[in-house]
């Protein structure tokens, strides 16, 4: 990966990307972890870094994938082109960690980081160009969202209703999550050291005082979670004329 981060003075910030691949995919239930399934003819981190690694404006992409992982290997020849990779660790936020002290050495404190979940294939260009629009000038960067459709319930242990959540300005969180390098990587190792194990980094930055923006993405940028997922993103990348 080149170093322009030391080569520039005062400049536009850069944009990178950091993509978390080092998980087990328990919930999915197979023995081949979920972003080396097949989904339309390729495997599902293939088409999560192609849409990254073929965006214009991103600079390079650094890739998590956890110690044990045997198939990395196979896929890695076709990404020869801007591409890191480094070893995650037990939960999402100290692989996402590791992805952001990988860029240390190559990015200004300033730049722009991308966190997007390998298990979301079905991420649009067009989102992406949206995030990288809205937030460019933003305080604190943010993340692509989609507003909750249902109804909500709060329940009891037992079962029982016991309110109608008003969904008003809610939000589902989705990735990518954008925000400036030095920022994350500092809220990060913050919530660590507390004993907060955050599960997006916008949880991170909130914690360290942050007001990330909302930006709203389309609803088909699912994270393949359940094995019925397969079959819904097959259908979504089709639409989209992916596959
Ligand atoms: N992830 C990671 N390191 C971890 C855990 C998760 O890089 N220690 C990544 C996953 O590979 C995935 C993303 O974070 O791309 C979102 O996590 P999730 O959907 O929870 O994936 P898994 O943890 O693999 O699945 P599960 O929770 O069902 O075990
Ligand atoms: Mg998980």
């Amino acid at each position: 990966m080149s170093s322009p981060g030391n080569r520039r003075i005062v400049s536009k910030p850069l944009v990178w990307a950091v993509v978390p691949a080092a998980g087990k995919g328990s919930r999915m239930g197979s023995e081949i972890p979920k972003q080396y399934l097949t989904l339309a003819g390729k495997q599902v981190l293939e088409h999560t870094l192609g849409i990254l690694i073929g965006h214009p404006r991103i600079t390079a992409v650094v890739l998590v994938v956890s110690a044990d992982d045997v198939r990395w290997p196979i896929v890695a020849e076709q990404f020869e082109q801007g591409l890191n990779v480094v070893t995650g660790g037990a939960e999402r936020c100290h692989s996402v960690l590791a992805g952001l002290n990988c860029l240390r050495e190559h990015a200004d404190d300033r730049d722009w980081v991308l966190v997007h979940d390998a298990a979301r294939p079905c991420l649009r260009v067009s989102d992406i160009d949206q995030m990288l629009n809205n937030l460019n000038e933003s305080v604190w960067g943010g993340i692509l969202a989609a507003p909750v459709r249902d109804t909500l319930k709060r329940c009891s242990t037992n079962g029982e209703i016991e309110q109608t959540v008003d969904r008003t300005r809610l939000w589902h969180a989705l990735t990518p999550q954008m925000f400036r390098l030095g920022d994350l990587r500092t809220a990060i190792n913050t919530a660590l050291e507390s004993g907060l194990i955050v599960t997006d980094e916008a949880q991170a930055i909130e914690a360290a005082g942050g007001r990330p923006m909302i930006v709203e993405g389309h609803a088909d940028n699912i994270k393949i979670t359940h094995p019925e997922d397969l079959a819904l993103a097959e259908m979504y990348l089709q639409i989209q004329g992916r596959s």
